[in-house]
């Protein structure tokens, strides 16, 4: 294998396998993607061809959403399973809005690590830092130098969980809500939860298949209905518009809601504050 398939980490990175951060970036029309995960996004597309516009859509939401909660005064982030750098990344969308926003990424993914420089290209009034951990650690992730370095945890913070949880199953770290409330647990009042997470609830069939797919590549997926989606956000006041899909949480154009289905985008989103 070459140099780049082992990352500046000296880490196998596994160019021949499918891997899902890189069909995400293949779906985004990144160039960090390889034959094998074309391969496997090919398939996807056979059984939900609205995968490019579902990953489209999705970013989108975490853009519409750090923009709101900087120009709301937020000032921290921690977001978690980043995904390989697509610009704008979060930290440029809050910088944007506010130069002086600190955002830790975190992913669990050698790929990711191993393009973490464009994560780290702060606004110098700004900051950011990348840890390396697995979410459903967070006792290290909450521990981890570089976060204590760049966050006060005793500020409020938004957690970016995007298009990410539907990757951890209900066994790991005690399950995903169990993970999503150790770090809610963690927070202090005023700190904000945002997320993504697919969904079979309008396309059951496609979305079973798009499943197989992944798990076929060595990713397991679990998608979550509506009623387990809201629970992620128990004790939390969600923000107008609550619960709702990727595309239609509070949209630039009223044009983009209706230019795409519920099916297509199979994606639920929302962000709740901690009282
Ligand atoms: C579909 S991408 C989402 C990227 C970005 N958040 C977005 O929405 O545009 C999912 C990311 O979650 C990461 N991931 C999956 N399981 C994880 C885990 N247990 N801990 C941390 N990251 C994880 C993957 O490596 C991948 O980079």
């Amino acid at each position: 294998m070459d140099e780049c398939a082992h990352g500046a980490s000296g880490v196998d990175l596994r160019l021949d396998r499918a891997h899902s951060a890189r069909i995400y970036d293949y779906f985004l029309g990144g160039r960090t993607n390889f034959a094998a995960d074309r391969e496997a996004a090919a398939k996807v597309l056979g059984v939900f061809p609205a995968a490019q516009l579902a990953a489209r859509v999705n970013r989108e939401f975490m853009h519409r959403a750090t923009r709101a909660l900087a120009r709301a005064g937020t000032r921290q982030w921690l977001d978690i399973g980043t995904g390989i750098p697509t610009s704008p990344n979060l930290h440029e969308v809050a910088q944007e809005v506010a130069p002086e926003a600190r955002v830790v990424y975190t992913d669990n993914d050698p790929i990711v690590l191993a393009h973490a420089a464009a994560l780290l290209r702060s606004h110098p009034e700004g900051r950011t830092a990348y840890v390396q951990a697995d979410v459903t650690d967070p006792a290290a992730v909450l521990s981890a130098p570089e976060l204590l370095g760049t966050l006060d945890l005793s500020r409020p913070v938004v957690l970016s969980l995007n298009a990410l949880l539907h990757f951890v199953d209900d066994e790991r770290g005690g399950g995903a809500h169990a993970v999503v409330e150790h770090f809610k647990r963690a927070l202090p009042p005023g700190s904000v939860l945002a997320v993504t997470h697919a969904t079979a609830d309008f396309a059951p069939e496609a979305l079973a298949e798009v499943t197989a797919i992944y798990r076929a590549a060595g990713t397991p997926v679990r998608l979550r209905d509506r009623a387990e989606f809201a629970r992620f956000f128990d004790g939390w006041e969600l923000l107008e518009p609550g619960i709702t899909l990727s595309h239609r949480w509070r949209p630039d154009d009223p044009r983009d809601v209706a230019a795409v289905s519920a099916a297509e985008a199979s994606c639920y989103a929302a962000v709740a504050r901690k009282p």
